[in-house]
């Protein structure tokens, strides 16, 4: 049960879209997929079809005293979602003081999942997890815990600087989103990445308006435009993870 965690070199250059696409293009190659929001700002639901108003999630259910897994949404018959769900500011403080006092909370659950896995309890084969930017202490708990770490990168100049003077997930792949090839400078930088940085991989994803249309819709790119640009880009990045990432599935 491979756990890949997806995170942005910074906020806004498309995590939660490519986390939301990837869960659907492993899916459509067969595989069962739980995808897991850890961003308080709660969005990953929003690419699949779930009512804005509906507070359900797994920090919702862990401070109304119940299970973190009560928050987790069917999409499709092997592909879950976990949102963050709605908490209020005080709430969301309390759970992260929580999660301090209990550094190896999450490395517990996902333990239990893979647990269940091999006890046919649970269906999900791969879990992606939506981590947002920066290093606080569950995102520093959940990136010690995958086996594989995504980092997001948009080829402009301040993720380039950012490269050079952040600490970046241990052996984390780099992934390139909203590549505008008509830009000398993405251009120049995508091309710079490849030949000096370690660990890219070798798929692009494009700047594509479908891309961002499939969030207004409500699904993920996959599902909205099966045959645009990026969810072909997508399906290449699923088939990557299959033959990179599949070394832990059971
Ligand atoms: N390849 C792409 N082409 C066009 N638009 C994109 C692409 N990837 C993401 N977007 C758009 O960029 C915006 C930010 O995307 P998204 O919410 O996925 O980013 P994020 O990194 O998760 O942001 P946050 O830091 O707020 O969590 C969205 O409006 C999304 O539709
Ligand atoms: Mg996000």
């Amino acid at each position: 049960m491979p756990v890949i965690a997806l995170q942005g070199i910074r906020g806004g250059v498309g995590t939660t879209s490519v986390t939301a696409g990837l869960a659907w293009a492993l899916y459509a190659l067969g595989e069962s997929v739980l995808v897991i929001d850890f961003s308080p700002d709660n969005l990953l639901r929003l690419h699949f079809n779930m009512p804005h108003e509906n507070p359900r999630g797994w920090a919702r259910a862990e401070i109304d005293g119940e299970g973190w897994n009560q928050g987790a949404m069917q999409y499709c018959d092997t592909l879950a979602f976990l949102p963050f769900g709605q908490v209020t500011p005080s709430e969301r403080q309390a759970l992260y003081s929580r999660h301090l006092q209990a550094p190896a909370h999450w490395q517990y659950n996902l333990a239990q999942l893979n647990l269940s896995r091999r006890h046919a309890d649970n269906p999900f084969r791969w879990i992606l997890l939506d981590i947002p930017a920066g290093d606080g202490p569950l995102t520093q708990q959940l990136l010690a815990t995958s086996d594989h770490a995504i980092l997001l990168l948009t080829p402009d100049a301040n993720c380039h600087a950012r490269l050079h003077q952040q600490t970046l997930p241990a052996g984390s792949h780099l992934l390139i989103n909203q590549f505008s090839p008509a830009s000398q400078l993405q251009h120049d930088l995508n091309q710079l990445w490849n030949q000096t940085l370690h660990g890219v991989i070798p798929v692009v994803i494009h700047r594509d308006e479908a891309m961002a249309e499939s969030m207004a819709m409500k699904q993920p790119v996959g599902e909205y435009r099966p045959d645009c640009m990026t969810a072909e880009e997508i399906t290449t990045l699923a088939n990557w993870c299959l033959i990179h990432c599949s070394d832990a599935v059971s």
